[in-house]
């Protein structure tokens, strides 16, 4: 036994140096490779942010049918709440309030995310627990601390009303369903895009940000925010564990809940507690309170949280205000259709 170890363990020197020796280029060869170097302009660095589309292929028809039922108290149990309720268009496609209320005044368990770009979500919900946008509206209707209704009764109501009933005939062989329903509204969420002057700076405009909004962003990649919040929406790619390398459950001073367990909800594997969907930045701006339990108001506080709990630094004040600056610029516009015309 020791001496075959032995034996390897010479043939694996062997093996190194003779790589070693392979590798090393003739200083002719590399001076060359220098100079070619030289002529090729430098390839721009690839961004960790894309921008978002300017447009997306959407059914109009169905983007129209889906905003009146998204703005509609016909899908809850007692004709109070809608989609609308806690997913405000005014407030970045979320809500002012640290937990959601649903129907009778009931206090829901988290914050609610907003629904404003959330086609580019890998999965939907804080957990994961839906798919994509058409499993996910499926859920809210039937919670009863939410809307509080029943599919088959919302699905009658709906028949009931002469210019659903035609909409749906027009749009799907098979009319007024459940199925069409969620489809109707993951359609019209699709639409709701926001592009914002950052993107105008990724496709190239460098004007379209100031200075400090610049350095914010560099120092978002420089201090490692870009490690989990990347992509079209700088976030909503990935789980992540709240508290990555501090206890932030330990110093937030309020006893864990349920909904602080995050993927391990879902899972029921250990390892995945306090793992959540890493929200996107996109509007940020306009969705205080933040993080799953609404602890926060400031996006400065928050950004300072992150700073501590998934990277392990305090970021100066400095630092902080330019960041903040920077996630400002990811503050987009609705599309022109988004909104339920006036006096409808
Ligand atoms: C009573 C408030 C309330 C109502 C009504 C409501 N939602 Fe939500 N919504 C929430 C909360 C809270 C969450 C987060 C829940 C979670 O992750 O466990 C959520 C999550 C979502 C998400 C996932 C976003 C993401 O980033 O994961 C989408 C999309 C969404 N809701 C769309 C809708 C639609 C469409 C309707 C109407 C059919 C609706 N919601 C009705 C509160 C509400
Ligand atoms: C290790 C992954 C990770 C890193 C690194 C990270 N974040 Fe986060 N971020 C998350 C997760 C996960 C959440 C959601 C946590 C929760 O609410 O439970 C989050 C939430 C946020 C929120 C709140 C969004 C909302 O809608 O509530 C902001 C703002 C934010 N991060 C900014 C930053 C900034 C700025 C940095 C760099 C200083 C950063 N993040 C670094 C994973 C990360």
């Amino acid at each position: 036994m020791v001496r075959t170890k032995w034996i390897i363990l010479i043939l694996a020197a062997i093996a190194v140096v003779g790589c070693k020796k392979k590798e090393t280029p003739a200083p002719a060869a590399e001076e060359q490779a220098a100079a070619v170097e030289q002529e090729k302009p430098a390839p721009a660095p690839a961004e960790p942010i894309q921008p978002l589309p300017e447009s997306v292929e959407v059914d109009m028809e169905k983007v129209v049918l889906g905003r009146s039922l998204y703005h509609d108290t016909i899908l809850s149990g007692d004709g109070t709440v809608s989609c609308a309720t806690c997913h405000m268009l005014d407030h970045g496609g979320a809500e002012p309030r640290k937990t959601s209320t649903g129907i009778r005044g009931q206090k829901g368990p988290i914050n609610s995310p907003t629904v404003l770009n959330s086609a580019y979500n890998f999965v939907q919900f804080w957990d994961g627990r839906a798919k994509d946008l058409q499993e996910q509206a499926a859920g809210p209707v039937a919670n009863p601390i939410e809307m509080g209704a029943v599919w088959d009764e919302v699905v009658a109501k709906i028949k009931k009303e002469d210019e659903y009933a035609a909409a749906f005939a027009k749009l799907y062989e098979d009319g007024v369903t459940q199925d069409n329903i969620t489809d109707a509204i993951a359609e019209y969420e699709k639409s709701l895009i926001t592009p914002s002057r950052f993107d105008k700076y990724l496709r190239g405009d460098a004007s379209a940000l100031t200075d400090q909004e610049k350095r914010g962003y560099q120092t978002f990649k420089e201090v490692g925010c870009t490690a989990c919040h990347a992509g079209v929406l700088a976030g909503g790619a990935m789980f992540q564990k709240l508290g990555l390398v501090k206890d932030y459950f330990a110093d937030r001073g309020t006893p864990l809940t349920e909904a602080d367990m995050g993927r391990f909800n879902v899972t029921k594997n250990p390892a995945d507690k306090h793992f959540f969907k890493v929200p996107t930045l996109r509007n940020v701006e306009l969705t205080p309170p933040y993080l799953h339990d609404g602890s926060r108001e400031t996006l400065e506080e928050t950004v300072a949280v992150m700073g501590r709990y998934q990277l392990g630094r305090e970021l100066t004040q400095q630092q902080v205000n330019d960041i903040v600056a920077f996630l400002k610029s990811l503050t987009g516009e609705l599309p022109p259709h988004a909104k339920m015309p006036e006096g409808s």
